[in-house]
């Protein structure tokens, strides 16, 4: 078995992390943290991503044990305002039942178990009304009022109350937990908490909010989010050839890039001659940023690209959205700074890349996936959240760019999910039992297999 050193060995060049610790504005501590231990390297089966079998498993001994976000808070300003939320063929009522309080319950009837809301999303209530027999609910989840009363002496709030769900709130997120002996969603969140204490979600707000049914598992769909490698071949870009991939825990891992930049090394067996070996000079690493909006075109001697484009930005970044970005690092300016949360949620701190994404099985379908995609703005301070963008809903075959919102963006995300239907079937057709990861650029996605196996076991 290999060392964790060598495992840990990177690209040749200068790391994600040295970089930042190179920084003029110096970097956030928990930017200069590395983590990342051997953790096997056996192949991953691909009927995990295939079986009815293996799916089912999931939905009755993972997903009804997790913490999960289900909306945010501004989806939910007023009493009486609801989110439905689903995923796989669960269905979760989250409501604002009174002012400071927010409750979750199971989408299904006390009496004959019809769904009570029939739509997703966003919505608004004075109660909730069974359409089959008129049942109702306070929003409180009591009994409001039941017809023909006398022939159910049997019936009470506490049998026949809706079903409860645990709910709580990080970042500006309602998250939901189906268990009701899940331990606290603060605990779950590992090292969240502390690394986006100075980029609190709670004061951004969604600017746009994209749904998209992938055709392909949700693993396989989510795990094409989770590292960079496949960035010169699918993306033709640069962008992530040095990028640093942390394993925090069993729940949460990230990956930290410095855009503009890649090692020599990423670049010896790649096809193609259209990127030139480092070292780069500043103003070719300027023009790799990719930042859309970057007025700046040369850098001063003595200067470097990092800490031109990061004061450009601070600057005309922070008065556009009115807020104050003059004590954020350069390397929270710049760079691509995603995190993971286990089972299916990503959450990023940076400035310019300011998203969150979330990927759930459609229905019971082990090969279609709904890919929640979030752009979250910083709010000025004092601001209020505004009522939320309805969701761009996009089919297996629509494509990103037909939302203008999404910029240069939309190709991106275009090239990112047009491998999925491939690869979803290509799992069929291979002789090989499973999927090669490589050790380091690939290490959240076997933790999250690990993880997945800790709850599929606890039952067996
Ligand atoms: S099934 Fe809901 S009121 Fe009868
Ligand atoms: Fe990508």
């Amino acid at each position: 078995m290999p060392t964790k050193k060598e495992v840990q060995a990177k690209f040749s060049g200068p790391s994600a992390r040295d970089i930042i610790a190179s920084d003029k504005k110096p970097a956030e501590d928990f930017l200069l943290k590395e983590e990342n231990d051997f953790q096997g390297d056996k192949d991953i089966d691909f009927t995990r991503y295939t079986s009815q079998e293996f799916f089912d498993q999931e939905m009755s001994l993972m997903w009804p044990k997790v913490w999960q976000w289900a909306c945010r808070e501004e989806h939910l300003q007023k009493v009486g305002d609801t989110y439905i939320y689903e995923f796989g063929n669960y269905s979760i009522i989250i409501v604002k039942s009174k002012n400071d309080l927010l409750q979750a319950f199971l989408n299904t009837c006390s009496h004959r178990g019809t769904k009570i809301c029939p739509n997703a999303g966003s919505g608004s209530l004075k109660f909730f009304r069974c359409p089959f027999h008129g049942w109702s609910w306070n929003l409180d989840g009591t009994i409001k009022n039941i017809p023909g009363n006398w022939d159910f002496p049997h019936v009470s709030d506490k049998t026949h109350g809706l079903q409860k769900v645990k709910c709580d709130v990080w970042g500006g997120f309602v998250f939901i937990n189906l268990d009701l002996e899940a331990g606290p969603l603060q605990e779950y969140l590992e090292v969240l908490p502390d690394h986006f204490e100075k980029t609190p979600l709670e004061n951004r707000h969604i600017t746009l909010h994209i749904e998209k049914t992938l055709p392909a598992n949700w693993k396989a769909s989510q795990e094409a989010f989770l590292e960079a490698y496949h960035s010169f071949e699918t993306h033709r870009s640069p962008n992530g050839a040095n990028c640093q991939y942390d394993v925090f825990g069993k729940r949460t891992s990230r990956f930290l890039h410095n855009r503009g930049t890649y090692s020599p090394m990423a670049l010896d067996d790649y096809p193609g001659d259209e990127w030139r070996k480092p070292p780069l000079t500043e103003e070719e690493i300027l023009k790799n940023f990719g930042i859309v909006d970057l007025e700046t075109t040369s850098v001063p001697d003595g200067e470097t690209a990092r800490e031109v484009a990061a004061k450009e930005i601070r600057l005309n970044l922070g008065d556009r959205l009115g807020v104050d970005l003059s004590n954020y690092s350069d390397s929270l300016i710049l760079d691509s700074i995603q995190y993971h949360l286990f089972p299916n949620m990503f959450f990023f701190p940076g400035i310019t890349i300011p998203m969150c994404y979330r990927f759930r099985p459609l229905k019971n379908d082990p090969e279609k996936t709904i890919f929640d995609i979030m752009f979250l703005s910083p709010l000025p301070k004092g601001a209020k959240h505004p009522d939320p963008p309805q969701p761009y809903k996009i089919d297996i075959h629509e494509s990103y760019q037909d939302i203008p919102e999404l910029g240069l963006l939309g190709r991106v995300f275009d090239e990112d999910t047009n491998n999925l239907i491939l690869q979803q079937e290509g799992f069929k057709t291979n002789r090989k039992k499973g999927l090669t990861l490589g050790n380091y650029q690939e290490s959240r996605i076997r933790r999250i297999h690990a993880t997945l196996d800790e709850f599929l076991k606890a039952k067996i």
